[in-house]
């Protein structure tokens, strides 16, 4: 088992030893510095590929920095591990399971081979079958058990079969069909569900029950709700074969849930749950924006897949996106990683990177399983623009923590309105410049501020972001950016050298609760071994449910 990145721990390789001697020297020095120093700074610390621009120049970092940061990912072997996961070797160890997220947007000329059978065939085959069953919903040919059209798609699923469906809905929805209701139910919190459906029509409602396992908890439970809700509207058993359709690797939990599986979609446990949006799990994306947007959104995905794969390392946007957050995780203590789109349709899109990076890079051990003596995944999050400039900027701004933001935003809106677009990419450029230069005690000053009120204007600067551009929100685009952030965490997790592809860390709170559930629900007085605190809070519970 691989307990090492080529044969040495990430502290002892060269570059990283480099890296904490270079971070000491250039913790004291100013973005105004090394911005005045270098005209062509701004020019030349930027990245551009399949339409998207990354200024990176804004960050703390050097020419130096870059050249040892991409020494480090040819140390660890970033090249070597990519390879691996392109050619499906087995590189999530811990579930001995491939990761091949990016088959599902191979196009039918190449060929990937899992366990000797070649996948993208089985790719396309799924694909076709979504598409026909697609455009029946899309065109009213597919009715309700009742002859109705079918005018509401909900996705019942959660995480991973939730959290990138409803991202790609509200980013994609102006390229959607706008006389059909889309919703998603994923707490387990029935107000979730009741409020999903209190205004539908079940005869026009078709529920998608996205679960790779078909046994998680929440979604079994909305499903079966969901279920309940159309057969006490629909009064028969056989509503169900027009009503339901299941996305999910386990045909035969589908089955038993009543689910012809005919009307199921597949896919294969070499797709990780937040790396599913461009599987079936996307189902709903396809109904919403038709099946020749779902794969212009494919296309997408692959051309960044194709640059991460091929493009010279110091040119790669994963890369440097990934590496300079290992930067900033390691050497400048930077707890978080904030996520400003400055476009209302990804307004989803922090929540979605959430999972993607957080499961993918909250480990704590190695490889091998020896526990790691440094820092990994930060916390990532965020919120739209402008809104977040009247909430929580004023800590990135003024605070004592160093938070890198990444700013995506688009040189055309697919809404234009008076100066509103323009209003709003000032914004962008105006939140970036700020953080980095700041005001200084002397602007503050020969602005007339008295004395005592100089240090609550200044703003320190130094606050290092990532400025993403690209023309405008498409299908094509959402699979480059999430495609971009899906390979920067890749490449982080190489210089890790931790499993990005397991979410051990989730169990435990599932056994815990199915435990507690029957406490909570038990006719007598339960016997309860628990901590005095969760004892005393169950108790409480029960005395007042
Ligand atoms: O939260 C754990 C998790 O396993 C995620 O990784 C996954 O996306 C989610 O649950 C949902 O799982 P499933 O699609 O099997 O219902």
């Amino acid at each position: 088992m691989q307990t090492e990145t080529k044969g040495k721990s990430l502290v002892d390789q060269p570059a990283w030893k480099a890296l904490q001697t270079h971070a000491e020297q250039l913790r004291g020095r100013h973005l105004r510095e090394l911005f005045a120093e270098d005209a062509s700074r701004g020019e030349r610390m930027t990245a551009e590929a399949e339409g998207i621009f990354l200024d990176y120049s804004k960050n703390r970092a050097t020419d130096e920095t870059l050249k040892l940061l991409l020494e480090l990912a040819q140390q660890v072997g970033l090249r070597e591990r990519t390879e691996a996961m392109f050619k499906g070797e087995k590189i999530n160890i811990t579930e001995n399971r491939a990761v091949l997220h990016v088959a599902l947007r191979a196009p039918k000329s190449e060929s990937i081979v899992v366990d000797g059978e070649d996948v993208v065939p089985e790719v396309h085959k799924v694909l076709d079958k979504m598409a026909g069953f697609a455009e029946r919903v899309r065109s009213g040919e597919w009715k309700g058990h009742t002859g109705k059209r079918i005018k509401n798609v909900i996705n019942v699923g959660i995480g991973g079969s939730d959290l990138g469906p409803v991202m790609a809905y509200e980013a994609l929805k102006h390229y959607s069909q706008r006389d059909m209701t889309f919703r998603f139910v994923s707490n387990v919190d029935g107000t979730d569900f009741a409020e999903a459906v209190q205004d539908l029509d079940a005869e026009e409602t078709m529920f998608l029950i996205a679960s790779k396992t078909f046994t998680t908890l929440e979604t079994m439970t909305n499903a079966h709700s969901a279920r309940d809700w159309a057969l006490s509207k629909l009064g028969d058993e056989k509503a169900v074969a027009k009503h339901f359709v299941a996305i999910s690797t386990n045909a035969k939990e589908v089955a038993k849930f009543g689910i012809d599986t005919e009307n199921m979609f597949g896919f294969w446990d070499w797709v990780g749950g937040r790396y599913s949006m461009d599987s079936a799990i996307g189902l709903s994306t396809m109904i919403a924006i038709g099946p020749d947007g779902f794969r212009e959104m494919l296309a997408g995905f692959h051309a960044m897949d194709v640059h991460f794969r091929t493009a010279p390392l110091e040119k790669n946007l994963p890369v440097l996106l990934g590496l300079l957050t290992v930067w900033y995780t390691e050497f400048f203590d930077a707890q978080t990683v904030a996520i400003l789109p400055y476009e209302q349709y990804l307004k989803r899109f922090p929540a979605y990177l959430q999972q993607l990076t957080m499961e993918s890079n909250g480990k704590h051990v190695t490889l091998g399983g020896t526990k790691v003596i440094y820092q990994t995944g930060p916390i990532y999050w965020g919120e739209p623009g402008t809104n977040g400039q009247h909430s929580f900027y004023q800590l990135i701004h003024q605070g004592t923590r160093l938070i890198p933001c990444d700013f995506i935003g688009f040189a055309k809106t697919l809404n234009p309105l008076g100066r509103h677009h323009d209003m709003l990419m000032a914004n962008v450029f105006a939140q970036a410049e700020a953080l980095a230069f700041g005001k200084t005690a002397d602007q503050v000053k020969a602005e007339g501020t008295p004395d005592w009120l100089v240090p609550h204007r200044v703003f320190e600067g130094n606050r290092p972001s990532n400025t993403i551009l690209a023309d405008k929100l498409t299908p094509a685009l959402l699979g480059k950016l999430v495609a971009l952030y899906e390979h920067s965490v890749f490449t982080q997790g190489v210089v890790w050298n931790i499993d990005s592809f397991d979410q051990w860390g989730v169990e435990l709170g599932k056994v815990l609760a199915t435990r507690i559930l029957g406490e909570l629900e038990s006719k007598e007085e339960p016997k309860l071994e628990h901590d005095s605190s969760t004892t005393s809070l169950i108790h409480r519970y029960r005395k007042n449910k």
